[in-house]
């Protein structure tokens, strides 16, 4: 039995397509920042006197496709670990559930690394993020500390990701504007399949690696303009090709749109502020420290806005109780 902790990440360059379904192998490769603060814990109990997998999730037994999707992932670490004993599963996410924040990324990093550790196993961290990104391909990015690469790559061994700065590299942090508690009517795996029937994503795909190398030197040079230009830019062409799938994917609401406005103002104004979007209309506004509480104090005066969380850059997954 052991239980581990990871935090959720924002993707500053946004994983959408995959090459292999089954594996997760993304179209593009991509770059995130761990959410400190904003967690899943979970315990793994490999017990040889279950006949079943079961999962407990925030504190409610769990069957259907939540459990399905846990025990398919535990296959995958039954058959790394080469035994076929089942497991008693119990998660938790500190952050208010049905926040609107993903949290599958949280989820599968801290079953992988809670499962390899209660098996007294011991992985490479680069072996770990190419098992979670089996469970749930932003998984793999929520292994590693602070900034994070995903590698796009045709061979599971090649897909994996690693840390590209510390935590305090860089003093930015994610102020998300909630505006809706509604959880998303079509998740991640799905649109993912749907991506190739937009007639932008051959083109979304091709400029990937270009802003990748982008957004990578801006975060190293700590280069907030170009930081900026380059997030927003590639969360918009997400979007676009989202909308442009048949069945078209709306995210947006129209406060998500009015808070895009508005950052784009407060930063021709002065404030160090650019906006992302993942599948979801919450807004994370990124920002540099010092321009946070402004950021989120305007963020609160808007009635559109029913909460407003503050995430730093955080750690990668990690065994709390061995
Ligand atoms: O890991 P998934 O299948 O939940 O996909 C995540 C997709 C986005 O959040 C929209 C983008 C990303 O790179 O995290």
């Amino acid at each position: 039995m052991a239980t581990a902790r990871a935090n959720a990440n924002i993707a500053f360059i946004k994983y959408w397509g995959n090459r292999d379904e089954r594996l997760r192998l993304p179209v593009n490769p991509s770059i995130s920042m761990n959410l400190g603060g904003l967690y899943a814990e979970t315990t793994v109990d490999w017990d040889r006197t279950l006949i079943s997998d079961s999962l407990g999730l925030n504190g409610r037994e769990e069957s259907g496709a939540a459990l399905d999707r846990v025990t398919i992932h535990l296959n995958v670490l039954r058959e790394r670990l080469g035994f076929s004993t089942y497991a008693r599963v119990e998660s938790a996410n500190n952050f208010p559930t049905g926040a609107g924040i993903a949290s599958s990324a949280a989820a599968f990093a801290a079953l992988t690394v809670a499962g390899t550790a209660a098996a007294g196993a011991s992985l490479s961290e680069r072996e770990l993020t190419t098992l979670a990104r089996l469970g749930s391909g932003s998984a793999s990015r929520s292994v590693p500390t602070g900034f994070v690469e995903w590698h796009a790559a045709d061979q599971h061994e090649a897909s994996y990701a690693e840390s590209i700065a510390a935590p305090d590299y860089w003093d930015i942090v994610d102020v998300i504007a909630v505006v809706s508690k509604k959880h998303k009517d079509v998740g991640s795996s799905t649109g993912h399949k749907s991506a190739n029937t937009s007639d932008l994503q051959t083109a979304r795909v091709a400029g990937a690696g270009e802003r990748f190398t982008r957004c990578k030197q801006a975060i190293l040079n700590r280069d907030f303009t170009a930081f900026a230009e380059v997030v927003e830019h590639d969360s918009n062409l997400m979007h676009a090709v989202m909308m442009t799938s048949r069945p078209p994917l709306f995210y947006w609401l129209p406060p998500t749109l009015a808070i895009m406005d508005n950052v784009r103002q407060w930063r021709s104004e002065g404030l160090r502020v650019c906006y992302t979007l993942d599948a979801g209309p919450n807004v994370h506004c990124i920002c540099v420290r010092d321009d946070a509480y402004a950021v989120s104090e305007r963020l609160r005066a808007s009635s559109d806005v029913l909460d407003v969380l503050v995430a730093p850059p955080g750690d990668g997954a990690k065994v709390i109780v061995p």
